[in-house]
């Protein structure tokens, strides 16, 4: 029997790429399920696209809990993510 073993580069990330210096709006609506790009590679921001997958770090799913505009975490250091919690001017 042979055995074949797959053997993947995967680029560990200590800290995520800042994506932007500030919050970004976007229209959420309630219920609805969202994955957040905690790596900071996505060109779908503030939304993952799966250039994740080549890093440590996975995206953060969240249900919007309110319908309407939510100010999106693009440095990835917030907190309170996915949301601003004003990380960016630190
Ligand atoms: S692309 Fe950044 S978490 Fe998926």
């Amino acid at each position: 029997m042979e055995c074949y073993t797959t053997v993947t580069k995967m680029k560990i990330m200590t800290s995520p790429k800042r994506a932007g210096n500030e919050p970004k709006a976007i229209e959420l609506k309630k219920g609805e399920s969202y994955a957040w790009c905690a790596c900071g590679l996505s060109s779908n921001q503030p939304f993952c696209d799966g250039s994740h997958m080549s890093t440590n770090i996975t995206p953060h799913v969240f249900v919007a809990e309110n319908d309407g505009t939510h100010y999106m975490c693009m440095c990835k250091n917030s907190k309170g993510k996915p949301f601003c919690d004003g990380s960016h001017n630190e």
